[in-house]
């Protein structure tokens, strides 16, 4: 099993997050755990140290959709954690409601958290890496940013920007021994519904079929990562439907998005 040194991860006081901690717990130094709900990631921190006595975590209390808690934050990974060899974007946050009715506190909240927080922590640490001549960023986008959902725009868009940077920084990086991955999830078990008001899934988003555990996903997206993939589709029916996705014509796409929101609008779905 590889060894990753010290890597931070946005997101670790649930769902995906959590278990991206499991998984590099055994494959790391040391692990620099970020979120709000500290507590959280206290109970985390002693979890993962009662498995791995010779781990260090250190848990960082930030709200990345505040710039300067950002940059507090990056302060502190200075002086408490030191070098970070892998990053992992994977804080970040949804919503449900047709863009013309969307709450703005709500969308600037996710834009600063999964665009603006991705792209300061990434111009921060990558420096150090292609210094160094390794690491790596592992980005948590979405399959929502590699096609068009109703309903959530600004989530859309923030997804794009993932999917769109992690390639764009993969060319820049190319050959400096650093790897970029991104994993795309489809539906995953987490608390990222009930908090984006879409219980039951995203309109639009694939059916429960394609539904995993925040564990296989995870796991998955790690793997994919030390295999030094570009994109990875996690969950086998759901990778299998995302390779076929590019067959399906974007107009169609469209006017099923557009059906949908029509729907909302009036109230029927
Ligand atoms: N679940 C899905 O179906 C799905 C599908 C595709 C992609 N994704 C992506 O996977 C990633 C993880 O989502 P999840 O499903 O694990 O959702 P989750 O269970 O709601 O977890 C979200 C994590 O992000 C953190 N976070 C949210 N806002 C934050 C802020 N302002 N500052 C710091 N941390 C913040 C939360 O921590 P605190 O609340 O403690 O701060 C929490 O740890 C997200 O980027 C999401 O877009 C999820």
């Amino acid at each position: 099993m590889k060894n990753h040194g010290t890597v931070l991860i946005t997101g670790a006081s649930a769902g995906i997050g959590r278990e991206l901690a499991v998984e590099f717990a055994g494959r790391a130094e040391k692990l620099a755990l970020v979120a709000r709900r500290v507590e959280r990631l206290e109970k985390l921190r002693a979890e993962l140290l009662a498995r791995h006595p010779k781990l260090s975590v250190a848990v960082l209390a930030a709200d990345l959709s505040n710039e300067r808690e950002i940059e507090a934050l990056l302060a502190r990974v200075a002086e408490q954690v030191g070098t970070v060899d892998v990053l992992v974007n994977n804080a970040g946050l949804g919503d449900s409601a047709l863009f013309d009715r969307a709450d703005w506190t709500r969308t600037r909240q996710i834009l600063l958290t999964n665009v603006v927080a991705v792209a300061r922590l990434t111009a921060a640490l990558a420096p150090g890496m292609v210094k160094r001549g390794r690491g790596g960023v592992l980005n948590i986008g979405s399959g929502a940013g590699l096609t068009v959902l109703p309903n959530a725009a600004a989530y859309v868009g923030s997804k794009h920007f993932v999917a769109g940077f992690s390639e764009a920084l993969r060319a820049d990086l190319a050959g400096t021994g650093v790897t970029v991955t991104q994993a795309c999830p489809g539906p995953v078990d987490s608390e990222f519904d009930e908090i984006a008001g879409s219980v039951g899934g995203m309109a639009g988003a694939p059916p429960k079929f394609f539904r995993i555990g925040a564990t296989q996903c995870a796991r998955e997206a790690v793997e994919g990562f030390e295999r030094g993939a570009a994109i990875v589709f996690p969950g086998r029916a759901y990778r299998f439907a995302m390779r076929a996705l590019p067959f399906l014509p974007y107009g169609m796409r469209r006017r099923q998005a557009a059906n949908t929101a029509a729907k909302l609008r009036a109230g029927r779905e």
